[in-house]
């Protein structure tokens, strides 16, 4: 296999700022294997990749697969780290239209979310798409309390109840939270729902090779077994502590120096729309994890080259405030080759004979080549391709280089205070008792 690889060449970091702040990629490595960090109580991501719960991952491939045969449609409730993480694998790893291919081509049904938001006419446009299907629902709450997901499955749980019955609705919803906190726990007991753990030192941005993230994966098709070893390869080679050597702790390094350096915005830039939650996920896992006293990188996404059209100028021209990391995949999917036309109407005969894929890269180069010379640093992650083993080990990448960030920041990368807020005033303002 070949490795996923960073290159900072076009970064405009200089060796000797690596040299000066190396120290703390040391400290920061040392907080976080020797759990005596800030937030080490939930740091039990770092070892899950060897460490995980058999039992419990042998429970998720049954149930995947009980479920990929009685459903036409397989419902995720749950916000933030309760789905993204599982909805940017199932978007990475399987057709960019996966919903709207035939069962026979997907495999798995249909796939939808809600409960990460409260807009009325997405869940009653939602329920439109259901009347003749049969359905299953995943709710993923850590907490159990949090009120989007709350409300999804309040309503859910009572189209299921009319739709199958009390009895049969208990095989087709299933749960996923806290061993013993929160309503959703006791609920789960009372109606005798099949239910999975989310384990008490992993927080919900974390979470995505636990039950929370692996049950959806693996209901639409994924291997979750080579996801599981790319990140267990992931977890051995991104622990060395030299940061020559492992180019996790230089990617956290990096954007630590560029941020000193006045560098303020990130975005995450891909070249394949089945990526795009891939960065819906990253933001929450950067955003959450750095975002707090007052510091933090604010972490953007651009999904090229279609926002070259829109965010181009400004990444170009604008304020220089601002770096990007662009997720680069040498191999696509699939290609194909553009024709000769006789008629070259449309003046695209310089193509012909050459493949999609190589007009992308083409994208890649020439944009980067300009927005470096707009004087913005760019820093290139090169994934070999697609697939369960990169998507894994990618995953794992992020997740140790943002607690490690974190850490050179002076942040506790593993808190989220501030999400409280609005919480609540929410509360407040709907008379909710003892806010
Ligand atoms: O990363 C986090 O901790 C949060 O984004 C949570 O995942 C999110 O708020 C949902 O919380 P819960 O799983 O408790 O419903």
């Amino acid at each position: 296999m070949n490795k996923i690889a960073f290159n900072y060449s076009n970064s405009f970091v200089k060796k000797h700022e690596i040299k000066h702040m190396e120290s703390l990629v040391h400290t920061s490595h040392e907080l976080l294997h020797k759990k005596i960090g800030a937030g080490r109580e939930f740091t039990g991501w770092i070892n899950l990749p060897k460490n995980y719960n058999k039992e419990e991952y042998q429970k998720i491939k049954n149930s995947a697969s009980r479920i990929r045969e009685n459903s036409d449609v397989f419902i995720i409730i749950g916000i933030g780290g309760s789905y993204l993480g599982a909805r940017a694998c199932i978007e990475a790893l399987n057709h960019n239209f996966y919903n709207a291919v035939s069962k026979d081509k997907r495999g798995g049904p249909e796939i939808y979310y809600v409960g990460n938001n409260i807009s009325s006419s997405y869940i009653l446009d939602l329920l439109d798409l259901f009347e003749d299907k049969d359905i299953t629902i995943n709710i993923i709450s850590k907490s159990g309390t949090t009120t989007e997901p709350a409300i999804a499955f309040r309503l859910l749980k009572e189209y299921m109840e009319n739709k199958y019955g009390k009895e049969e609705s208990k095989e087709r919803i299933y749960v996923t939270t806290d061993r013993s906190k929160g309503a959703l726990r006791s609920l789960t007991e009372k109606e005798g729902y099949t239910s999975f753990i989310i384990p008490d030192d992993i927080g919900g941005r974390y979470s995505i090779l636990t039950s929370v993230g692996l049950l959806p994966i693996a209901v639409s098709g994924i291997d979750i077994d080579m996801l599981m070893k790319g990140a267990l390869e992931g977890m051995n080679e991104y622990s060395i502590d030299d940061i020559d050597r492992n180019i996790c702790y230089q990617y956290a390094l990096i954007r630590n120096i560029l941020y000193n350096k006045g560098k303020d915005i990130e975005i995450l830039i891909n070249y394949e729309p089945y990526l795009h939650y891939f960065s819906e996920w990253w933001k929450q896992l950067y955003g959450e994890s750095e975002g707090k006293d007052n510091k933090g990188i604010y972490p953007a996404s651009a999904n090229f080259t279609t926002d070259l059209h829109s965010l181009g100028q400004l990444i170009q021209d604008g304020k220089r405030n601002l770096f990007e990391t662009i997720i680069h995949i040498e191999k696509p999917k699939k290609d194909m080759r553009i024709r000769e036309d006789k008629d070259n109407l449309d003046g695209l005969n310089f193509l012909a004979g050459k493949t999609i894929d190589f007009v992308n890269k083409k994208a890649f180069e020439g944009t980067l080549i300009a927005h470096t010379k707009g004087q913005v640093p760019n820093l290139v992650i090169n994934v070999p391709e697609m697939n369960e083993y990169y998507f894994g080990k990618l995953i794992y990448f992020f997740q140790k280089a943002c607690a490690i960030s974190g850490y050179i920041l002076g942040v506790n990368p593993f808190n989220q205070p501030g999400v409280e807020e609005y919480k609540k005033n929410m509360f407040r303002l709907l008379g909710k008792p003892n806010v």
